[in-house]
């Protein structure tokens, strides 16, 4: 199986581990950081809807829990016709995201559209930017 391969079927599966009882849709997400090491998320929605944390969010926390910090490749799986993420996300990608990082949208038979993080967030705000 290729890398990418395996990263979308880490993603296929953390999906079903997802708790999505308020909008009944369940994402999965998996990174591949530089060295190879694979993490994984899934969406946990919450009564108070805000609460609630994006497949993306879940795989962050743990990459950074594992203490990496760079995200090279990403897949990321919807039952959608185009699951990409949404502006916090992005923002998150930015935040982690390789300069090569590439993030692929899937629905559950495969990868439909790959996307770099310039085309995701152009101008994206980054804090090394800051003028002091
Ligand atoms: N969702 C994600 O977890 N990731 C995405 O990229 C798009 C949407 C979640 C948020 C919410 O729990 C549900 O999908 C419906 O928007």
């Amino acid at each position: 199986m290729s890398d990418l391969n395996a990263l979308f079927e880490a993603a296929r599966s953390v999906r079903e581990k997802a708790y999505a009882p308020y909008s009944k849709f369940l994402v999965g997400a998996a990174f591949r950081t530089p060295d190879g090491s694979v993490f994984t998320g899934c969406n946990v929605e919450n009564a108070s809807y805000p609460v609630s944390v994006c497949a993306e969010g879940g795989a962050v926390s743990a990459m950074i829990a594992a203490g990496y910090r760079e995200i090279e490749e990403a897949v990321v799986v919807g039952d959608a016709a185009l699951c990409t993420p949404c502006g916090i996300c992005r923002q998150r990608f930015a935040e982690f995201g390789a300069d090569n990082l590439v993030v692929h949208i899937a629905d559950l038979n495969g990868i439909k559209r790959s996307f770099t993080l310039e085309e995701l967030l152009p101008a994206a705000f980054e804090l090394e930017d800051r003028k002091d």
